[in-house]
């Protein structure tokens, strides 16, 4: 039953509820029903690199957009790079134009950490979209359309997620497109930034009535049995915002990307949501949790981990089942999956006290009022641990009823490179776009990168990631999250990274990306995006002129991979691009002495960082 308290809620909110969040709470019900007869809860992967398996159907998925789709968009980008006319050579025309058969795997992996890495990763993936004009222009336009993965975190997923279910539409159409209700029939209508930017109250609602309205919504959710937390309020934040509106009710009851249809017809890149893990413990240098916690990612398909101490997953459409006779449907919604992946709240340490001073007290407090949960942590998103018993002695939730699921860059790493170092997977390329906030005015200093370093190799049976510096100093001594810098040149047994940082602004610009508290209002948000739309095409700048060569840089450095496999030695071009662009492995001598790992990644600008967050999601009550 419902408590007073929250019937008065429902009374309240009712007047000022929209049309699209009443039925929205129908959907937040999750359903009951008799498994398949063929149901499998969970799929084994193998621990090691050598008998990783995908699902079938992201191998599925895989094969056939390479078939149908690959051949013609690395055409495509072929052709925008030629028109930079710097002469490439004949290996680069060749495998771009498919002419050998065996195109290269590229995954694209957008950072979190802040509205303004939201930002910044649809900034760059403009200035890699093909069907942008700009993009095409200066040479790299293309590569989203050519990359097989693209995964996100927390600001990276609303991100990879929403331009997923909107039907892959353009970053222009996708933020700015018509308001809701003007928009063609199935049309994107664009994101509510007004909800994103100055909080509720700017669309005539107050942040408690708001609080209440979600309140009443996952009422269905806890009259199921379900426990609620956090992770709802700021995963419905993200669905009003972030989703397509013409399609709410679908969307919300399907987190799996079937019905869209770019999705069937392969045409957009494979989508994957990374997750943290709750469980307290000394993480890397001012991180949550430590390192070695399961990475869950969601992806079209599946929910759970590659990460050797589990290596199971679970089909998504099933999500909130734990055994195979009462199956349970309708758990698996985008907002709760983005929610999940956003959800900073354990900072607060779960105590009454520290949440009560955090911005999600009001919401807190209501939930707690109206749906008792005595035991119940309330500051991470709990789903139903379909793989409770397994591993004993490895997965460390393997007693847990509950996976505790937090931001996906609670370990330190902001970008979500790890679904991309999966062997399975096969990836030649990796494009990390790093938007997150390492330091006080919101810039980045390599932290992720230094992180994902150290986790690859606790799990280096299963993953295998570039040699990067091991400390912030360094990649701020060598000025490498000032421009493009690939790692992993001359050593194939990783994926080549092509890491695109938000280190300071491009070509001596003022800076306005570092700013994240309006980032979403135009005209300041075109400004944002046109900034990240620099930082990505500038190469490595002189007198504040993008490098006319950088572009030919990047399509040596996507076939890089391919090259090496066939024998081919580098050359023209992708000789002198090598050795401008890529790290050479030394660490310099740097005049400090914080030259410890991540040091920079303090609780501080962490904090700094996550209350820009709030604010640009109109989480602080004003
Ligand atoms: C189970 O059966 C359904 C319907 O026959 C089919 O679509 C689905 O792919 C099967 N699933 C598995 C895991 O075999
Ligand atoms: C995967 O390989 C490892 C070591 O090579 C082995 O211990 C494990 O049993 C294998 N797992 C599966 C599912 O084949
Ligand atoms: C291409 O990207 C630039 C920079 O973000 C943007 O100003 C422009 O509107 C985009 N063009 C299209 C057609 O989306
Ligand atoms: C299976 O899961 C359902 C739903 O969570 C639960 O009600 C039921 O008791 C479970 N059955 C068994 C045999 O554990
Ligand atoms: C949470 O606890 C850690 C150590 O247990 C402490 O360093 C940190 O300051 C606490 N955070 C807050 C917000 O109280
Ligand atoms: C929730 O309410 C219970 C009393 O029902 C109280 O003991 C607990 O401290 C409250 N938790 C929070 C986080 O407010
Ligand atoms: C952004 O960076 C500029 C220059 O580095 C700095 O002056 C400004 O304070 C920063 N903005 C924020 C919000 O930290
Ligand atoms: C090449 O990279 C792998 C994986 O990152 C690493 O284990 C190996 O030591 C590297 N080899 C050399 C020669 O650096
Ligand atoms: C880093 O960039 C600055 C200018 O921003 C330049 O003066 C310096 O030489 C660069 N350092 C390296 C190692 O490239
Ligand atoms: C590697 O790069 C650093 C600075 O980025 C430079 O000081 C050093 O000389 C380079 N080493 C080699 C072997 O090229």
């Amino acid at each position: 039953m419902l408590s007073t308290v929250a019937l008065a809620f429902v009374a309240l909110s009712t007047a000022t509820v929209s049309v699209l969040c009443q039925t929205a709470a129908q959907a937040w019900t999750p359903r009951f029903g008799a498994c398949p007869s063929n149901f499998s809860l969970v799929r084994m992967t193998g621990a090691s690199g050598v008998n990783q398996s995908l699902s079938t159907g992201e191998a599925q998925y895989v094969s056939s957009r390479r078939a149908n789709v690959l051949p013609g968009a690395f055409k495509s980008y072929l052709s925008s790079v030629q028109g930079t006319n710097v002469a490439l050579p004949d290996y680069v025309s060749s495998i771009l134009g498919g002419t050998n058969g065996n195109l290269p795997t590229v995954g694209i992996a957008i950072s979190g950490e802040t509205s303004g890495a939201a930002m910044f990763g649809a900034g760059v993936i403009n200035a890699l979209d093909g069907r942008n004009a700009s993009a095409v222009k200066i040479g790299t336009g293309g590569l989203l359309q050519a990359a097989t993965y693209i995964s996100g975190l927390s600001g990276g997923s609303w991100i990879v997620y929403s331009l997923s279910q909107a039907n892959f539409p353009t970053v222009q159409n996708l933020i700015f497109g018509p308001p809701y209700g003007t928009a063609t029939p199935g049309g994107y209508g664009g994101w509510i930034t007004d909800y994103v930017t100055l909080g509720v109250d700017n669309v005539g609602e107050t942040t408690a009535l708001y609080s209440a309205q979600l309140a009443t919504e996952i009422g269905g959710k806890y009259e199921a049995g379900f426990p609620v937390t956090l992770g709802r309020r700021f995963g419905s934040r993200s669905c009003e915002t972030f989703l397509e509106r013409d399609h709410l009710d679908e969307l919300l009851r399907q987190y799996h990307f079937k019905p869209c249809s770019t999705f069937t017809s392969y045409e957009q890149p494979f989508p994957i949501v990374v997750v943290d893990s709750w469980s307290p413990g000394p993480g890397i240098a001012g991180s949550y949790i430590p390192a070695a916690n399961v990475i869950y990612e969601f992806n079209a398909y599946e929910m759970g981990s590659y990460d050797p101490t589990l290596a199971a997953f679970t089909p998504i459409e099933y999500l909130g089942t734990t055994n195979t006779s009462i199956c349970v449907t309708g758990f698996e919604q985008a907002d709760f999956v983005l929610g999940a992946s956003s959800n900073i709240f354990v900072i607060y340490n779960s105590s009454a006290s520290n949440l009560m001073n955090s911005p999600a007290w009001p919401w807190i407090e209501i939930a707690n009022i109206s749906y008792p949960q005595p035991g119940v942590t309330m500051d991470v998103a709990l789903y139903p641990n379909p793989f409770y018993g397994l591993n004993h002695g490895t997965f460390v939730d393997a007693e847990e009823k509950y996976l505790s699921l937090v931001y996906g860059g609670e370990d330190g790493e902001a970008v979500p490179v790890q679904p991309l170092l999966v062997k399975a997977r096969d990836v030649d390329l990796i494009v990390a776009v790093d938007g997150s906030a390492d330091n006080t005015q919101l810039w980045t200093e390599g932290s992720s990168m230094v992180n994902a370093q150290i986790r690859a190799e606790i799990y280096s049976s299963a993953y295998s990631f570039p040699a990067v510096p091991t400390s912030t100093t360094q990649f701020i001594a060598q000025n490498l999250t000032l421009h493009p810098t690939f790692f992993g040149c001359d050593n194939t047994s990783s994926p080549l990274l092509v890491y695109i940082a938000k280190g300071g602004p491009p070509l001596g610009q003022t800076a306005y990306i570092n700013n994240t508290g309006d980032t979403f209002e135009e005209p300041f948000a075109q400004a944002v995006l046109a900034q990240a739309f620099d930082i990505a095409t500038q190469g490595i700048p002189s007198d504040y002129t993008k490098d006319p060569e950088y572009p030919a840089c990047l399509a040596c450095a996507v076939v890089d991979r391919v090259r090496a496999r066939e024998g081919i030695e580098r050359s023209g071009v992708c000789s002198s691009c090598f050795a401008k662009y890529c790290w050479n492995g030394t660490q310099v001598a740097v005049s400090t002495t914080s030259g410890a790992v991540g040091t920079s990644l303090t609780l501080s600008s962490m904090i700094a960082g996550v209350f820009a967050l709030l604010l640009a999601l109109g989480m602080v009550a004003v």
